[in-house]
């Protein structure tokens, strides 16, 4: 069952999706040689909560934190931990939220100080695959057509579509039909409408599609341990351009970010939050 957004859902889609965008700016700017991957967590929910809005992910078919963390050959789904960040990695942050009864989803892939030009290479493309698939989602195109997109742009390069997560619709509920799925054969013709909310996230691997997931029953990895790259919007259908609801293109870099991160530093280290919040 495929929900049309009214005018006022829509509204109070766009205002959770600005703060989605918020945290995962903050997040990115967060992301530096040092920082602990749970600090991020910390960061996430810190910022959520201030907002008055709930984390989508926290509690969802038993998942423990906030946010997921995917390093390097991670690539989706990786759990938060005491793991530090080094120059060099490629972190995937993908991040959710509900806000007066709404969702808004969102990934971004960010470069830990110095990256190879190889793991810059998977990202820009990634990157530029999800822009392809979010212009191809106008009234008339089909969800075959969205997939075909992101596909078309992947191909040339040799790299690997992820198949086993797809995106998806998203509204009231984290995930709502329909399925989006980043490959062409995978999808289906469901013709797209004004009002229609959908999360679009290609995931990309510099080898193999394939991934496995690790004992952790969470953490998927590349099957061959290659880089991987995830970037995802929620996005509207309208009677024109589609509408990005996540928009962090807009956000401006949050300059609280620094004072927040210490501020969580000093609090985790007079044990008043450990590194797995109940
Ligand atoms: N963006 C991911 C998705 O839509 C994140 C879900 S993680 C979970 O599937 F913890 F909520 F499961
Ligand atoms: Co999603």
């Amino acid at each position: 069952m495929v929900y049309v957004k009214s005018k006022r859902e829509l509204e109070l889609m766009r205002q959770s999706g600005k703060l989605v965008a918020k945290v995962l700016m903050s997040l990115a700017n967060a992301a530096v040689p040092g920082t602990k991957l749970i600090e991020l967590d910390q960061l996430a929910e810190e910022m959520t909560l201030s907002f008055g809005a709930k984390p989508s992910f926290k509690g969802y078919i038993g998942y423990k934190h906030t946010l997921c963390a995917s390093v390097n050959e991670q690539v989706v789904h990786g759990i938060p931990s005491d793991r530090t960040l080094n120059d060099g990695d490629i972190i995937g942050l993908d991040f959710g939220l509900s806000y007066q009864g709404f969702h808004g989803d969102s990934a971004i892939t960010v470069a830990v100080g110095n990256v190879s030009d190889e793991a810059k290479e998977l990202m820009k493309i990634t990157k530029a695959s999800l822009y392809a698939g979010i212009d191809a989602a106008r009234p008339g195109n089909t969800i075959r057509d969205v997939a075909q997109a992101i596909e078309a742009t992947i191909k040339p390069h040799g790299f690997g579509i992820v198949r086993e997560f797809v995106g998806h619709g998203i509204g009231q509920k984290l995930h709502e039909d329909p399925q989006v799925p980043n490959y062409a054969s995978g999808a289906s013709n469901l013709k797209l409408k004004p009002g229609m909310t959908i999360a679009i996230e290609p995931m990309v691997n510099r080898g193999t599609h394939k991934v496995k997931v690790l004992a952790d029953r969470w953490t998927a990895v590349t099957e061959d341990g290659q880089l991987s790259a995830h970037y995802e919007h929620t996005i509207a259908i309208t009677e024109g351009e589609p509408e990005i609801l996540t928009a962090w293109e807009n956000v401006l870099d949050d300059t609280n970010t620094q004072v927040l991160i210490t501020h969580l530093k000093e609090r985790s280290k007079y044990g008043q939050r450990g590194p797995n919040p109940a």
